[in-house]
């Protein structure tokens, strides 16, 4: 059955100026030449006029409300109300949804901030936080925007959600639409999502769809499917999307105390999880809720940098526009994509923050990711491109070592075994391309490959001792 709570209240604020539990908002197109607007509870994903993506537009909270936020907020922990227990919903006086609404949640959010020293000296500075989004239910950052796209998309009486896919968008939207009772259809790229990813959404009764073709070509087919609104798209372009993925931006600063980080760090793909953090800390912003925006960077793989390439080109040609990458490459498949569909969100919030996009090699992501491995603390291959990046950001004197910086790992290391076996067993491989036989090793610097000892006593004693003498006892 779907998970129903009742948050109390009816409004954003009422007539005495209280808060009460949910925000009143308009969709509004982006393009500036546009820039139409439409009531939320219309079942639109992308503008009607001319195609644009769409912004929820909160209206104001005036004060004193915005000065009971933060305690509102904290006083919630306590609570056992599904709503409360929600790290997403927790924040539900800055989500579009009407106080009272039955919500679909699996209690997303609530996700650790760690720190992490190993980290940290690898790439050079005196502290790194970690934000890890791989702890929620389905684990990955897809579970708290999904709670609201599939919550909003109920309302609307929609009966079948899709989404394109390299597999934890899938995964998301097969659990949440489950606990919902409707149907999930998922359009994935053939032989490129991570059999775990593949595996939860079957588990989770979805209809998945392997297409001959690339995520970019998923995207673009699903978009088509979702025009006549037979299917209600929920891949990040959706508003609600965004909505939801925002509030670990709030999460992230209570945990920090409110004080705002210096750099927040992510990796880049369809760029939702940049316009959703930055819409947050631009958001808290406005309501008095921190007085300044941390920098952030977006980490792109090599082999599929469409975004930090615009970057570039930017600092030539201030108009220049997103060049897709036809044919994109990396083994960190999540983010193996060559036309993002948020680009210009991405955009609008590092031009607001002074933020940067830059690239990191195979290597130097598997080299991290084991890195962090070291810390405990494990992700997938795409969420370790954040600490290449800040590695690449420190040496390059772009980061100080003294700064404030949080890396948002994105999804857990059992989202990608495979990856992670064959970097410690010397089998991991640049992504192909190279003739069949001459594929081109990645020799990881950290690779803690297991041993194979006889089953006695004496064997194992030998072994241990052999291996690393200072750390056995005699
Ligand atoms: N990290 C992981 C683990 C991802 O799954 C994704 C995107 C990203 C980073 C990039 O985030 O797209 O918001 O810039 N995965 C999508 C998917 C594309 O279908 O699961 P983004």
């Amino acid at each position: 059955m779907t998970e129903v709570s009742q948050p109390a209240g009816v409004s954003t604020q009422d007539a005495a100026g209280k808060l009460t539990g949910s925000a009143t908002a308009v969709l509004r197109c982006i393009e500036e030449r546009c820039r139409a607007t439409y009531s939320v509870d219309e079942s639109l994903v992308v503008c009607a006029r001319c195609g644009g993506l769409l912004d929820a537009e909160l209206h104001d909270i005036a004060e004193p409300a915005r000065r009971s936020l933060r305690s509102l907020w904290a006083e919630r922990r306590k609570s056992l109300d599904p709503a409360d227990t929600s790290g997403v919903w927790r924040f539900r006086e800055l989500l579009p949804i009407p106080a009272g609404a039955p919500l679909v949640t699996l209690r997303e959010g609530n996700t650790p901030l760690y720190e992490a020293p190993r980290a940290a000296q690898y790439a050079g500075l005196d502290q790194i936080w970690l934000k890890h989004q791989g702890a929620n239910p389905t684990g990955s950052f897809k579970d708290t925007g999904m709670t609201v796209a599939v919550t909003h998309a109920v309302r609307q009486g929609a009966r079948a959600l899709a989404c394109a896919s390299t597999g934890n968008t899938a995964a998301s939207l097969a659990a949440y639409a489950a606990r919902a009772g409707v149907r999930a259809v998922i359009l994935v790229p053939h032989g490129q999502v991570s059999s775990a990813k593949l595996a939860q959404s079957l588990d989770y009764g979805a209809s998945v769809l392997e297409l001959e073709g690339n995520f970019d070509a998923a995207m673009r087919v699903v978009r088509e499917l979702a025009e006549d609104g037979s299917l209600y798209l929920v891949n990040s372009v959706n508003p609600m999307r965004v909505e939801g993925q925002k509030t670990v931006a709030i999460e992230l600063m209570e945990q920090m105390g409110w004080r705002v980080p210096d750099f927040v760090v992510v990796p880049g793909g369809n760029l939702g999880n940049i316009s959703a953090l930055g819409k947050g800390f631009i958001e808290m912003r406005r309501w008095g809720l921190i007085e300044r925006l941390p920098q952030f960077a977006v980490i792109q793989a090599e082999g599929a940098s469409p975004f930090a390439r615009l970057l570039d080109a930017r600092r030539r040609d201030a108009n220049a526009v997103l060049d897709p990458v036809a044919d994109p490459r990396t083994l960190a498949t999540a983010i193996r994509i060559g036309a993002p569909v948020s680009w210009k969100r991405g955009l609008r919030v590092l031009a607001e923050t002074g933020g940067v996009s830059i690239t990191v090699s195979e290597r130097e992501i598997a080299d991290a990711k084991a890195m962090l491995g070291r810390d405990g603390i494990g992700c997938e291959p795409a969420s370790a491109t954040t600490i290449a990046g800040i590695r690449k950001l420190a040496a390059d004197g772009r980061i100080r070592k003294s700064e404030t910086v949080v890396a948002v790992l994105t999804g857990h290391l059992l989202k990608d075994v495979d990856y992670t076996a064959r970097y410690h067993t010397g089998r991991l491989t640049e992504p192909e391309g190279a003739a069949p036989g001459e594929a081109k090793p990645i020799a990881g610097a950290f690779a803690n490959p297991p041993a194979r000892v006889p089953a006695t006593r004496a064997g194992i004693l030998d072994y241990l001792r052999r291996s690393a003498p200072d750390s056995f006892p005699k």
